[in-house]
């Protein structure tokens, strides 16, 4: 996809020269910034009764009087903000989707900023996205190949920016949504490895794999426990960005790799259990991340960790009431083998520890219970520090990637006492989401951390049953933020 902005005033649009147009309008009738031919069409339409100015709403027009392009969108935004631009967006993409449209141009009545182009960009590459690795036989994707955002003189390198910036941060998305969509036997750790190596290579990041041997050796027995139950081969993949000095502290990113959850002996029930191929959202997310910095470089040092293993039932597997020793060398009482993510996070969390940084960001589908509390619009955000919690809030703002922070009060704690280790793995049911990052915390004396909880946003259910490429916007406009 190409995207390229165009300075232009309302009074030209009507000579756009693109097989559509799709016009983002006020709900003021009195605020659109249109040409007198463009005016026209949306004055008839208002008044026929076929486009009322309120948000969702859109109106096609074929052939329209007056103009160069052949098609012409209207939708409607509820406000001036990036956040309706792309839902606009979004209605006027859907109205277009089976065309052929190869070129499309796209105007708005508000003034744009960079979230503005930004979000054109992940608008766009959403659209047009189709997953074939298992179905090749999937219809056809959209024509589509060719995106120009009219802009005026004032927001021109505004949009530049944010056209960049979106490009970098979609084909993060768009790699994080392949990787979690492929199906478990179509996606092992090793292909998690093999997918990090790649990247490496294509952008200049220095990338290591461990194997069981050497995990092994830095003592992680929680990890290994959960791996010991799948024939599938453990990795240990940590990568490096290099964007600054050594002695620079990192931003540490992990990512929950398991590539399948049955539960492993606490095994869960049978229905949408194919959905736990997505367990490895987290992971995938890191990768995404990556690849958006790849392409923008930004000066300072981040480090991507994914443990990454199966969580299956055998006679080999952890059993409920086992204890393990974490590489932390705190020891945990495996109560419930299904609450596996935590278990394979906290030597991690350990093992970030060598690379003294300077915040640590864990991204995981952890809990069911997170789904509950927050449902599948924003993520879980936990941490202890304020400062770092109000940088990823914003920076999920600003990528339209929402968080929204929970409590990890001392008194939730309680919930993960143990008679036979230093803690159990599992709370009760209450507050599920808050005593599984009640145990991550257990981890990070040593840093400044925070934990997104990204089980209800990671991939969708239902007709459109697929992973979103979540929380990649998020923590890049986090990293970016940083960097600047
Ligand atoms: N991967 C799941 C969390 C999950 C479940 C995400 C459903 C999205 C939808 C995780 O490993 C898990 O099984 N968590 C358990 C924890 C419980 C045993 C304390 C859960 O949420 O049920
Ligand atoms: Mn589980
Ligand atoms: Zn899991």
């Amino acid at each position: 996809m190409n995207f390229r902005s165009l300075i232009t005033t309302p009074d030209k649009l009507c000579g756009t020269v693109a097989d559509a147009l799709l016009v983002v309008v006020a709900t003021d009738p009195d605020r659109q910034a249109l040409d007198a031919s463009l005016q026209a069409v949306l004055s008839e339409a208002i008044n026929s009764g076929d486009l009322a100015l309120k948000a969702g709403r859109t109106l096609y027009v074929h052939r329209p009087v007056g103009m160069k392009a052949a098609r012409l969108v209207f939708s409607v935004a509820a406000d001036d903000g990036a956040k309706a631009f792309k839902v606009a967006l979004v209605a006027g993409l859907a109205q277009l989707k089976s065309l052929g449209v190869k070129h499309l141009a796209v105007a708005a009545s508000a003034a744009l900023e960079e979230a503005h182009a930004e979000a054109l960009v992940a608008a766009v590459t959403d659209a047009v996205y189709v997953y074939r690795h298992t179905k090749p036989s999937a219809a056809a994707a959209p024509v589509l190949d060719r995106v120009t955002l009219l802009t005026d003189k004032a927001s021109a390198q505004a949009v530049q920016r944010g056209l960049k910036r979106g490009e970098a941060i979609t084909a993060g998305v768009t790699l994080a949504r392949e990787c979690a969509n492929r199906p478990a036997n179509h996606y092992t750790p090793s292909n998690l490895a093999a997918e990090a190596k790649r990247l490496g290579k294509a952008y200049g990041f220095k990338v290591e794999v461990l194997d069981r041997k050497d995990c092994e050796k830095l003592g992680m027995g929680s990890f290994l426990a959960v791996a010991q139950g799948s024939d599938e081969p453990l990795k240990f993949i940590v990568m490096r960005h290099e964007g600054a000095a050594k002695a620079s502290p990192p931003v540490v990113l992990v990512g929950k790799g398991i590539t399948f959850d049955t539960g492993g002996i606490s095994i869960k029930p049978a229905g949408d259990m194919d959905e736990m191929k997505f367990d490895m959202g987290g992971a995938a997310s890191v990768l995404g991340t990556f690849r958006a910095l790849g392409e923008l470089r930004p000066k300072l040092n981040v480090i991507g960790i994914i443990p990454s293993c199966e969580n299956m039932p055998s006679g080999r597997a952890v059993k409920p009431g086992d204890v393990v020793t974490s590489m932390s060398g705190q020891t945990i009482e495996v109560l419930n083998t299904d609450a596996e993510g935590r278990l394979i996070l906290c030597d991690a969390l350990t093992y970030a520890e060598r690379f003294k940084p300077a915040v640590v960001v864990d991204v995981a589908t952890l809990t069911g219970a997170c789904v509950i509390a927050l449902g599948h619009h924003r993520s879980g955000l936990f941490s202890a520090d304020d400062a770092l919690a109000e940088a990823l809030l914003a920076a999920g703002g600003a990528a339209l990637d929402p968080a929204w922070r929970m409590p990890l009060d001392d008194e939730y704690e309680e919930a993960l006492k143990s008679n036979f280790a230093d803690m159990g793995n599992v709370g009760g049911r209450a507050g599920g989401a808050i005593t599984a990052a009640m145990f991550l915390k257990k981890f990070t004396a040593k840093f400044r951390w925070a934990h997104l909880d990204i089980a209800g946003t990671a991939w969708k259910s239902g007709a459109a049953k697929g992973a979103t490429g979540r929380p990649v916007g998020l923590l890049t406009h986090f990293i970016l933020a940083r960097a600047r």
